[in-house]
């Protein structure tokens, strides 16, 4: 396996799979994708990140550059040869990648012609699975079949978004595809919540928009529905210029700018979201750190 991690585990285990996902552009997808990977990967997790946008702009985020003769997660999709294994790259420690490139954008079209097109991420990728404690799918801005592909594989779906009234009705739309993913083809799929992106917490608009988040989420508690456990993720990432700047050093917010508060908040959303995996809950120091920090 190029560059992927050997695994000494006797068993391997299923990997925590998170799509983040949002058809809008430019909320903090990629951004919040490579940094809340990094900091799963700092926090010791064996961690996969896979660009699914053919912006792949994920990769720049580590420094790495692409190239026209690189394997991408396009052949992944449209070659039957390849599987995962062999277009995994290292990282940084404990963090491991598969790039993406533009002509992704070509393969929406060609997917649907191919049967049972749903399920060729999660058949390309069972192999290396094992190898991984968090898998993290940066989705592309839209709702097509390489969202639908992250979301057949996926655990639970993080929604990055902003706290403004029109993103609301947004994710209504988002909920109903997860819906339709989970009831026709990963029945496992639940939605974990809404992470803000670029917060400002002193915005009264944002403050009523995060209530009303509040508000929508707890009112599916008991539901049947692959919300019902949904929430606004805590804490909120603060619009910080050191996030917008690190991939254009080829870097994470912890290479760049360690102290700054975009690395403090991604490292205590990697908590949070630790602390709510159901076999992690027995860890008193994690479930301490869950929720506590106000928006
Ligand atoms: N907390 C933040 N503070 C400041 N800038 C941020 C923050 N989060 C993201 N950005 C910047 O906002 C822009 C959009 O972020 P990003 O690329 O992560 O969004 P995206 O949802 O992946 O976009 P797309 O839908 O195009 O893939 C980028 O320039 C990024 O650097
Ligand atoms: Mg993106």
């Amino acid at each position: 396996m190029k560059g992927a991690p050997s695994t000494n585990r006797l068993e391997p285990q299923a990997p925590r799979v998170i799509a983040l996902l949002n058809q809008k552009g430019g909320v903090g997808k990629t951004t919040s994708t490579a940094n809340l990977g990094a900091a799963f990967a700092l926090a010791g997790l064996r961690t996969l990140v896979v660009d699914l946008d053919p912006q792949s702009n994920l990769s720049l985020h580590f420094g790495h550059e692409p190239a026209p003769d690189q394997a991408t997660v396009r052949d992944l999709f449209m070659n039957p040869e390849v599987d995962a294994s062999q277009l995994i790259r290292e990282a940084r420690a404990n963090l491991w990648f598969i790039p993406s490139d533009t002509e992704l954008a070509l393969v929406e079209g060609e997917l649907a012609l191919i049967p049972d097109m749903q399920h060729i991420l999660a058949q390309r990728m069972a192999s290396v699975m094992g190898s991984f404690d968090v898998i993290l799918l940066d989705c592309p801005p839209s709702l097509g079949v390489l969202t639908v592909n992250a979301l057949t594989i996926a655990d639970e779906v993080v929604v990055p978004t902003q706290a403004q009234y029109l993103a609301l009705r947004g994710l209504e739309k988002l909920l109903e595809t997860v819906l339709l993913v989970q009831r026709a083809l990963n029945p496992k799929l639940k939605v974990a919540g809404v992470l803000l992106c670029m917060h400002e917490s002193q915005s009264s608009h944002g403050k009523a928009v995060v209530e009303e988040m509040d508000n929508y989420f707890s009112s599916f508690r008991g539901s049947d529905l692959p919300w019902q456990d949904a929430i606004v993720l805590r804490p909120a990432v603060r619009r910080n210029i050191k996030l917008a700047e690190a991939p254009s050093f080829g870097q994470t917010i912890f290479d760049y700018a360690p102290t700054c508060a975009g690395a403090a908040d991604y490292r205590a959303l990697a908590e949070a979201l630790r602390a709510r995996w159901k076999p992690l809950l027995s860890d008193p120091a994690l479930v301490a750190t869950a929720g506590t920090t106000a928006l």
